[in-house]
């Protein structure tokens, strides 16, 4: 794993480590595109490097180092056994101090704490070659297990933690692993930076990196390092470490099988549909295609995937609440598109001040949650296992959907990835779609359509709430600020609502004779839901800038059209629901007001893929190779066939379409093109006509 030039290169990285997070990823200054940004598909270094600034300005409110929390629980996957347990373990890493508090663990039984180094390019399985070092052992005092220990700080300097695993006392990580917690992406981005020990926590699996053969984060050096990068030689496609991990997170979000059922993160979030699917999109697939691995392996006929509603409706099954009794235990949900992952998508709502932690540990958060998890994916915010992070996501979505059989075991029904195919999975994931939310209020008096003014002005007026009328206050941005995720009560926080979509009467997939769809009790899976099902009943407020395109509507794709979505409001199920809708005073909007507010959305929509379009076509105008200079056209084209359709489903913008569809043209062209210069002539046109159809919506 070690280099000469490493030894060099940490001297000289030393002395800028504290600048280092800060340079590595601070972007580039000119507008000029970057070569080698293509090749990274809808991925987008920029995007990563604004996810992670936030995620650094956050880290450093809380204390950086001095304080960096780890969320430890039960491990779907991973652990073994099945606990409730849950807790926390904060690291000083500076001073070398280390505290672990878990509730829920048996007191008649002993129990370790484990800190583990794996060996790279293993699997996050444990092995006999990871460097596994026990720190302690837990306490109770009262309810509460804790263990303080203070290893010192050069410890730190050496040992790249991985894992913190909690385990029956006397036994190794190997043999138990009762509770687990992870490092994410971002902690090892700005820890290497910080310690200048970069070689150490080379994680990436050699074979994976040819020819370089260097870890991550010894290949993330080099970006701001020349005489390095140099040594690695010209990777095709992705020049610095950082994108040519982007572009393996690709590769492996879309080619990746695991060794299980030859399903990939592809066949449900596809890269040519906004990273999701739908019945129509669906109805297009061959039957030998993986979505259909219940038609055609035996060991998944049963209680895998319910077929039927798959087809009619793009309804994907869920063990949300675990894999005991598949037969009843599992909820139908839509897939989520994965773009806009921004951070205050992410981040749960903080926890009611001076709360008493849940018999299980978990910490009540102000919106009716619990922390962990710590982090809100899926349509519950509960979709990721052990502590809730988008990293964990990946390995529940492997146990999930990936099996041979319903075992569910590694190895045998699936591999397990290694650390570093988790940082570059969480790399591309992290650098899809929007950078950053919109202001509707500064956007409003540019939009060029009466309509579309008017849905801001609803979207954003808050009624009786704010000391105003009732007429025509649409109060969408209470909880939707700015058509992201995050929320006005609770900003750059994502909050969970009981909207009661699950009390909607006549919801297509229940009037399917014969098909059980049991009711959906959204986050959690400990009780029974007001609304129906496990769980508290709530769900996580969607970002809706991307919604327009990527419908039906809800977590279980209930409603099919952007204007049925918003009319939702209205509902009696809406107004009576246990969460906000009685508490806000209601929400009732004429018909025309509910165009308005769809014909908002479905123009951010049509906003956000001219923008994406428009960073493919620049990218085609440097791509290296006609293939590459196609995919990217494929996807350029895509974008603009949804904004036309987007418009045309609205009756908006005519003349805009009409420019779409002369760039869409253009873009295709460009793709089929063997010669360079022409494609970047093909491509300019692209981008003036993109530019004229954005013009006549919103004035720049
Ligand atoms: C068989 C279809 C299928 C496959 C394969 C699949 N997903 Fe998903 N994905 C879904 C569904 C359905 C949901 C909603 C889950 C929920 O609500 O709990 C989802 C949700 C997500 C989310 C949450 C998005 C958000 O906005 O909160 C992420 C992230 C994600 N998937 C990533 C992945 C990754 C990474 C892989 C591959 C390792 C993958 N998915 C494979 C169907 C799939
Ligand atoms: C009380 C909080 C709250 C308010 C107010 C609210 N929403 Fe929502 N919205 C949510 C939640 C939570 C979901 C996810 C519900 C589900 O899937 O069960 C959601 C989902 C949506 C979706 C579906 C997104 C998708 O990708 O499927 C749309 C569209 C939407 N809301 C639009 C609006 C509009 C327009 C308004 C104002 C008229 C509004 N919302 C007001 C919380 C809210």
């Amino acid at each position: 794993m070690k280099i000469k030039a490493l030894k060099l290169l940490t001297l000289v990285c030393l002395l800028i480590a504290c600048a280092l997070p800060v340079l590595f990823l601070s972007g580039r200054a000119s507008s000029e595109p970057d070569p080698s940004l293509a090749g990274i598909g809808l991925g987008s270094l920029e995007t990563f490097n604004t996810n992670y600034k936030a995620w650094e300005a956050e880290y450093l409110k809380k204390g950086g180092d001095q304080n960096m929390v780890l969320a430890m629980g039960w491990f779907k996957g991973l652990s073994t056994g099945n606990s409730y347990a849950s807790g926390l373990a904060k690291f000083n890493l500076v001073e070398g101090n280390v505290s672990v508090a878990i509730n829920g663990l048996s007191k008649d039984e002993g129990w370790d704490v484990w800190l583990v180094d794996s060996a790279a390019g293993r699997s996050i399985s444990l092995e006999s070659d990871d460097n596994m070092w026990r720190l302690g052992s837990l306490k109770h005092e009262g309810k509460v297990a804790t263990l303080i220990a203070s290893p010192g700080k050069d410890v730190f300097k050496t040992f790249d933690m991985d894992l913190v695993i909690v385990t029956k006392a006397g036994k190794n990580p190997i043999e138990d692993r009762t509770l687990i917690g992870t490092t994410s992406l971002f902690h090892r981005v700005y820890r290497s930076g910080q310690r200048g020990q970069f070689g150490v926590l080379a994680d990436a699996d050699p074979a994976r990196t040819e020819p370089d053969k260097r870890g991550f984060f010894q290949r993330m050096i080099d970006t701001i390092s020349p005489t390095a990068s140099a040594q690695i030689g010209p990777v095709p496609n992705a020049t610095t470490p950082l994108q040519q991990s982007i572009a393996r997170g690709r590769l492996s979000f879309f080619n990746e099988t695991f060794n299980g059922n030859g399903r990939t993160c592809g066949t449900c979030h596809r890269e040519n549909g906004n990273l999701t699917i739908d019945a129509e999109f669906i109805d297009d697939l061959p039957p030998n295609d993986p979505l259909f691995v219940a038609e055609f392996v035996p060991a998944l006929a049963n209680n895998f995937e319910n077929p039927v509603l798959m087809r009619k409706f793009g309804l994907i099954l869920e063990n949300a609440d675990g894999f005991d009794n598949p037969a009843s235990n599992f909820v139908m949900r839509g897939v989520p598109h994965t773009l806009a992952l921004l951070q205050n998508t992410l981040t749960p709502v903080g926890p009611v001040p001076g709360a008493t932690p849940n018999p299980d540990g978990s910490i009540p958060s102000q919106d009716g949650t619990t922390t962990p998890p710590n982090e809100r994916t899926g349509w519950g915010g509960d979709g990721a296992p052990g502590t809730g992070t988008l990293r964990e996501f990946i390995i529940g979505a492997i146990v999930q959907h990936y099996p041979k059989t319903l075992n569910r075991q590694a190895p045998g029904d699936f591999r397990m990835p290694t650390t570093g195919e988790l940082d570059d999975l969480e790399a591309f994931q992290k650098s899809l779609g929007r950078r950053a939310d919109l202001n509707l209020a500064a956007m409003q008096p540019k939009f060029k359509n009466e309509v579309v003014k008017k849905g801001v002005e609803i979207f954003n007026n808050g009624g009786s709430v704010l000391g105003g009328s009732d007429a025509g206050a649409g109060k969408c941005f209470f909880c939707h600020l700015n058509a992201g995720g995050s929320d006005f009560f609770f900003p750059g926080q994502n909050a969970n609502f009981n909207t009661n979509v699950e009390g909607l009467p006549a919801q297509p997939a229940d009037l399917v004779p014969g098909q059980l769809n049991p009711q959906d009790g959204g986050f959690g899976r400990n009780g029974i839901s007001p609304t129906g099902g496990f769980g508290n009943g709530s769900f996580n407020t969607p970002v809706l800038v991307e919604a327009a395109d990527t419908g039906p509507f809800f977590h279980n794709n209930s409603i099919e059209t952007i204007e049925g979505a918003v009319d939702f409001y209205n509902s009696t199920a809406f107004n009576t629901s246990p969460g906000f809708g009685a508490l806000i005073g209601g929400i009732k909007l004429e018909a025309t007001e509910v165009v308005a507010v769809a014909a908002l959305l479905r123009v951010i929509n049509v906003l956000e893929n001219e923008r994406s379009a428009r960073d493919l076509i620049d990218r085609i105008k440097i791509a290296t190779s006609q293939a590459q200079a196609k995919e990217l056209a494929d996807l350029a084209v895509a974008e603009i066939d949804d904004a036309i359709e987007v418009l045309e489903g609205g009756g908006l913008h005519r003349p805009a379409q009409k420019d779409f569809a002369k760039a869409r043209g253009n873009a295709q062209k460009a793709g089929s093109l063997a010669n360079a210069s022409q494609r970047i002539t093909e491509a300019n046109k692209a981008l003036a006509n993109l530019t004229t159809a954005k013009d006549d919506i919103i004035d720049p």
